[in-house]
């Protein structure tokens, strides 16, 4: 069976990306290769970052080996926060609720609330590079709403539907999120090459 490792230890997306994957791979986080740096994410777009995390474990390695990267991007702010999605409120730390704070008081003034989640994962197999890209549009709600997710779910509902991604709960996420498109078509790539 042929292994990649993922460069994360999120047991969420791993979990994810283990069932849109199927059972023809086995994939291995970065503690179960005894990694335990923490990659700095130092590029300014979701594509240097994720290049970054995969080429971190490919050189130090030598695995097949993805990694991924998601970022916010809202029309009214020119693609903001992007690839600064994770530290928008603070640049020196991950604080969720600060961060939907200050995405809504940004949007407070604007009429156009258009958005989209972006997630970007970069495979390194046979020393060949290949980018895969996930996306869902949607509309930033004026308050936050639900209780479900993590993030941003809260305060992003998704096209095709008026409930915000925390409402939806993950079941109904997960077939049209950005992560989840993304891992789709790393899937049918290696698919396509015969490795899933
Ligand atoms: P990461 O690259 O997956 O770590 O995502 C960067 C940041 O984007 C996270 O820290 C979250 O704030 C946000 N984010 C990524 N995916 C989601 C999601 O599915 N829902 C809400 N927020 C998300």
């Amino acid at each position: 069976m042929k292994r990649f490792v993922f460069a994360t230890n999120n047991a969420h997306k791993l979990e994810e990306i283990r069932r849109i994957l199927g059972d023809k791979i086995e994939i291995l986080s970065l503690s179960d290769i005894g990694c335990h740096s923490d990659i700095p994410e130092t590029a300014d777009t979701l594509e240097g970052n994720a290049l970054i995390k995969a080429r971190f474990v490919d050189s130090h390695y030598h695995v097949p080996c993805f990694a991924d990267d998601t970022g916010l991007e809202v029309e009214a702010l020119g693609g903001l926060p992007g690839v600064h999605t994770a530290r928008y409120a603070y640049p020196d730390r991950h604080d969720p609720e600060a961060n939907t704070a200050k995405l809504l008081n940004a949007l407070k003034e604007k009429d156009n609330r258009r958005a989209r989640f972006r997630t970007v994962i970069a495979l390194i197999d046979n020393g060949e590079e290949h980018l895969f890209e996930g996306v869902v549009n949607g509309l930033i709600a004026p308050e936050k709403r639900g209780t479900q997710g993590f993030g941003y779910d809260p305060v992003f509902i998704p096209e095709g539907f008026d409930k915000t991604f925390a409402e939806l709960g993950e079941d109904i996420k997960n077939t049209v999120s950005h992560r989840a498109r993304a891992s789709e078509a790393l899937a049918l790539y290696l698919a396509s090459i015969g490795e899933a």
